[in-house]
């Protein structure tokens, strides 16, 4: 912060500015801040706050200093086509925060936004002032530096008046994090698939009837998440969704909104589909659970949470979402009262076999990783990285 008075303002309680443990986190990251608002409602105060907190790992692009006005009609696609390529050589750099300070009223103009944070594996904020008068056409028209009337900001303002929602809310894991446990769960897939217990059950992982003895389990997962590894809490379809906008309005929300946690893995499983890491919420963690995914039928009763996890791998045309359901699986076979058989010691902790092709590694000592708490905005899918497979994901593949 600037100045200590500026501290407590309760416009200013943004956990990127005030929450410690956020502020070392987003160290790890590579964050692109994307402020939002109308003209005079204290965005670049805010934008300029955020550079002086990460100073020199921040850098600010900012509208004003392409002489773009807002609200004014005007054709200023050759100033935008410098700012996105200012902001693309700022990402070239691996900045670990990038504040853009604009209107960013109109979805057009934020989908070019997210497709270059795609690009370069930058986490995406959006950040709104928290001003009292930020929507107040009236007392803009006495603040903004442009001297737009009551008339030009209102026509600005519908883009800014509702929550611009993700595709999906989730906690993403820092960059070490993701590393760290990508590579413990490709040490589980080539253990498991060299296990003698796993050649044995190899038929629910095979087609047709070509006989094998043994498979690559790196390679059968060869559609994975691009750039760094997430937990989904709220899928919302950008808005689509049943009850994203009701998820999305709670207070807690707003208030984890780029809060970085600590999650916990606790096991490992492989299903003929998919593959994943099973994540244990903790109490903070579980308030931002939705109530209703943890069901895979309506009269499921499982515990809050069962669904928790992060995807490392999708085997064919298995899509992402698929995970969740795998996992739901596994538990309410527990659940059931059929927890598998222990078939062995590995690396990492105990082997069980569930039947069915699903296997869990339960850790002995679990994996504690380190996320920040946003939405996922662009379009990406998983990306296939074994063979010619084409995929649709906004990034590239050289990058994994
Ligand atoms: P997950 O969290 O298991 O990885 P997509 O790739 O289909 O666009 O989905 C984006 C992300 O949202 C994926 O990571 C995926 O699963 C999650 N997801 C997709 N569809 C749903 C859904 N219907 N319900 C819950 N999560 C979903």
């Amino acid at each position: 912060m600037s100045s200590s008075g500026a501290k407590d303002k309760p416009e200013l309680q943004f956990p990127f500015l005030q929450d410690e443990e956020t502020v070392a986190t987003l160290h790890e990251c590579k964050t692109l801040f994307i402020l939002r608002g109308l003209p005079g409602s204290g965005k670049s105060t805010l934008a300029q706050l955020i550079v002086d907190r990460y100073r020199d790992g921040a850098r600010m692009v900012s509208a004003d200093h392409y002489k773009i006005t807002p609200g004014v009609r005007g054709d200023f696609s050759e100033q935008y086509k410098q700012l996105d390529e200012d902001l693309a050589a700022y990402c070239r750099r691996h900045l670990h925060v990038l504040v853009l300070d604009d209107t960013n009223h109109e979805r057009e103009r934020l989908e070019k936004l997210f497709e270059i944070a795609d690009q370069y594996q930058y986490q995406v904020v959006l950040v709104e002032p928290k001003t009292a008068w930020r929507l107040d056409c009236a007392q803009l028209t006495e603040k903004n530096q442009w001297q737009l009337s009551v008339e030009d900001l209102k026509k600005l303002k519908p883009g800014l008046e509702k929550d611009f929602l993700p595709l999906y809310f989730g906690w993403f894991l820092t960059k070490k994090s993701s590393e760290a446990l990508r590579k413990a769960g490709q040490a589980f897939l080539s253990e498991l698939g060299n296990h003698k217990a796993f050649k044995k059950e190899l038929r629910h992982f095979i087609s047709g009837d070509e006989p094998r003895e043994k498979i690559d389990l790196v390679t059968y997962f060869g559609k994975k998440p691009p750039g760094v590894l997430h937990c989904t809490t709220k899928f919302c379809d950008y808005g689509k969704a049943a009850g994203a906008e009701e998820y999305a309005q709670q207070d807690v929300l707003k208030k984890s909104y780029s809060k970085a946690f600590t999650m916990t893995i606790s096991a490992l499983f492989v299903t003929p589909k998919t593959t994943g890491a099973r994540v244990e919420l903790s109490e903070q963690q579980l308030l931002l659970w939705p109530s209703d995914v943890d069901k895979l039928t309506p009269t499921d009763n499982l515990p809050r949470g069962s669904r928790a996890h992060v995807t490392l791998g999708c085997a064919g045309d298995s899509e992402a979402v698929q995970t969740g359901i795998d996992l739901l699986e596994i538990v309410r076979q527990e659940k059931g009262g059929n927890r598998g058989e222990e078939v062995g010691e590995l690396a990492r902790g105990k082997l069980y076999s569930l039947g069915n092709g699903r296997w869990m590694l339960t850790l002995a000592k679990k994996m504690e990783v380190r996320a920040i708490f946003t939405g996922y905005y662009g379009k990406g899918k998983l990306v296939p990285t074994h063979g010619g497979q084409k995929g649709h994901a906004m990034v590239s593949c050289a990058i994994l």
